[in-house]
């Protein structure tokens, strides 16, 4: 039989990515987004997709449970991949309560829907998996050296890695407990197509085209472990098909970036891109160089120093690596906002600019 894949958070940027992949890869599975289109999700992330006849959109939030227990009872899901979350630490410190509900509760409701389904009555947990999808901020911070292994002790620091690690923990306790057939991936910071220009990569280059304020938080000496996002999706892939119950997964770029040298290369990427075509330079005027615009703002509250992912475990165990060199990542994400001008358009309008200002009008 196909399979009957859940992935909730489809529309938002990993999940979107995912989903690409998983009806390329899997052409027979029948696959259900489930998403609360939030300011983050956006059914334009998923295209042409919405058109497929295995594929379903569901308009709603994974924390709603006579929606998520009906879609369990009506699609009879073997799958279930969980990307949908409130994904922004500097939101989260703005406002953490909808991280609590989203993060914590949503993810609560859907195995306690997936306990339902899979662990009672005539259910069985036979070919079921539920994979769990989650970061490594929480681990904490880091100091110069190490890496974060599986083993790592939880340390959240923010609301955002906090409601995070809860989720994590319910996952974990739902195996321990319940024996529900979960895996639980951290994975470290994704860039690429699609990102909400609300995240450091997406937002600088946008700023960099645009010839505005590059807004760079305390020294700009903190550390990141980057992933582009086909990579992050190509593990969570691997995971699904090869994956061992009740394990954790670390996955990473090995790829350790300086904040301030990553807006550095966006705008040499941009200065040389802008340069070399009279029909650019025209669209996004600018004279001299872009990393002028750089401007040393306050720090974020608990800013996490760095962070570094150990992802030998997948490596080894599943055999999947992170192929993308960073600076061609970088160059494709770049030529991907030019040539989507419509689409961050779209989303930087309206709730976007009153974020703006409220994060950035007194830095
Ligand atoms: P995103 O903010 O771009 O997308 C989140 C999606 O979830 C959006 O489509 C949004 O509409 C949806 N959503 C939000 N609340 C919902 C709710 N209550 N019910 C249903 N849908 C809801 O986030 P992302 O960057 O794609 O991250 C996806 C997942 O990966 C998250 O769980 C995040 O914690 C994790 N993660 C992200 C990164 C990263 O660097 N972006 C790194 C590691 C792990
Ligand atoms: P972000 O993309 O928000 O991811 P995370 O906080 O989950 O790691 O931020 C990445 C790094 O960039 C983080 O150290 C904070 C920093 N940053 C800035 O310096 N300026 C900005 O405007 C933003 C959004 C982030």
């Amino acid at each position: 039989m196909a399979e009957n894949i859940l992935i909730t958070g489809g529309a938002g940027f990993i999940g979107s990515n995912f989903t690409r992949r998983i009806l390329k890869n899997r052409p027979e599975a029948r696959v259900t987004v489930l998403d609360k289109l939030t300011y983050a999700g956006n059914l334009s992330n998923l295209g042409d997709l919405m058109k497929k006849p295995n594929f379903d959109f569901e308009k709603g939030g994974i924390e709603n449970a006579p929606l998520v227990e009906r879609l369990f009872t009506e699609r009879d899901f073997d799958t279930v991949v969980n990307f949908a979350a409130e994904s922004h630490v500097d939101r989260s410190i703005l406002g953490p309560k909808v991280f609590l509900e989203t993060n914590i509760m949503g993810t609560f409701t859907l195995l306690e829907a997936a306990r339902g389904a899979w662990l009672s009555g005539s259910g069985s947990i036979e070919g079921k998996r539920f994979i769990h999808v989650s970061t490594d901020e929480v681990y904490g911070t880091l100091g110069e050296t190490g890496y974060f292994t599986e083993d790592t002790p939880y340390r959240p620091n923010s609301p955002y890695s906090a409601s995070k690690a809860a989720s994590d923990h319910l996952v974990r306790a739902y195996y321990h407990t319940y024996g529900l057939p979960v895996i639980t991936t951290n994975c470290s910071n994704n860039y690429g197509p699609y990102q909400f220009p609300e995240k450091l990569i997406p937002l600088m280059i946008i700023n960099a085209l645009k010839g505005e304020k590059l807004p760079v938080y305390g020294d700009g000496a903190n550390i990141r472990d980057w992933i582009y996002v086909s990579d992050h999706s190509a593990a969570i892939l691997a995971v699904m098909n090869k994956g061992q119950l009740g394990e954790v997964y670390n996955i990473g770029g090995r790829n350790e970036q300086k904040n301030v040298d990553i807006v550095k290369l966006i705008c040499e990427i941009v200065d040389k891109m802008t340069s070399e075509d009279p029909e650019l330079a025209r669209e996004y005027p600018f004279s001299g160089r872009r990393s002028e615009l750089i401007t040393f703002v306050a720090d974020r509250a608990g800013h996490d120093r760095r962070y570094a992912i150990d992802s030998t475990k997948i490596e080894r165990e599943l055999g999947w690596q992170a192929t993308t060199d960073f600076t061609h990542g970088m160059e494709k994400t770049v030529r991907w906002y030019i040539n989507n001008r419509p689409w961050w358009e779209a989303v930087i309008s309206g709730e976007y600019m009153k974020y703006y200002e409220e994060q950035y009008g007194k830095r």
